[in-house]
């Protein structure tokens, strides 16, 4: 049995001036090493390698490949006014809930224009109502300000803070909203 999702052909891929598509091995090196490469990514994301190679990016492509295959990992990059902004991408966590965990960054050249928010609005209405996801979680450094407009703007709810959540790069303990949106 697959662990994951069936994906199929993805989701709606337009919303206003933003698209998604998947991400091209021949043609998105160079993006993904600006923005994964990105000091606020580097800081909010504390697993994304920094600095970002180019062997970093050709992995996470390949990750993105194989998870799309097998259904648990969907990762769109995000198009806007025709060149990529950023990246909204999922995770499945839990198959027989199925719960996904969600992540997003943006070019620091393209932040602030609502991109963000409606790239994830397309992938998390996909996934509720076409990929019977029950759960879509995102978690968010309460200091990341903008991160947290993000998920509240997508309609997301505030469940609570997890303390001792995460490993931050200046080595101390952080901790995360958990925020949802669920089937019911
Ligand atoms: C989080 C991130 C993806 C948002 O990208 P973006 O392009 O600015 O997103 P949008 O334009 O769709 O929405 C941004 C919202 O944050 C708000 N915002 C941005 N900076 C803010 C700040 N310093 N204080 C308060 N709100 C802020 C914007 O005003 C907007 O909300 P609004 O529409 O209600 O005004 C981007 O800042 C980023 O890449 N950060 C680094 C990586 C990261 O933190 N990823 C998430 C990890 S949980």
């Amino acid at each position: 049995m697959s662990p994951g999702l069936s994906f199929g052909s993805g989701p709606a891929q337009t919303r206003g001036a933003v698209s998604l598509r998947r991400w091209h091995v021949d043609d998105d090196a160079a993006v993904l090493i600006s923005g994964c490469g990105d000091p606020e990514v580097a800081r909010w994301m504390p697993r994304m390698p920094h600095p970002y190679s180019d062997t970093d990016a050709a992995s996470f492509m390949h990750v993105a490949e194989t998870g799309w295959t097998e259904g648990t990992l969907a990762a769109f990059a995000v198009v806007g006014n025709g060149e990529v902004v950023g990246s909204v991408s999922f995770s499945v966590v839990d198959p027989n809930v199925p719960e996904v965990h969600g992540g997003y960054w943006a070019l620091a050249e393209h932040r602030g224009k609502g991109f963000i928010t409606a790239a994830l609005l397309m992938v998390v209405d996909w996934a509720l109502s076409e990929l019977q996801v029950a759960r879509y979680e995102l978690r968010t450094d309460p200091a990341n300000t903008a991160s947290c407009a993000v998920a509240r703007n997508a309609g997301f709810d505030e469940e609570g803070l997890i303390r001792c959540a995460y490993g931050r790069r200046d080595g101390e303990l952080g901790e995360l909203i958990s925020w949802s949106r669920t089937m019911k």
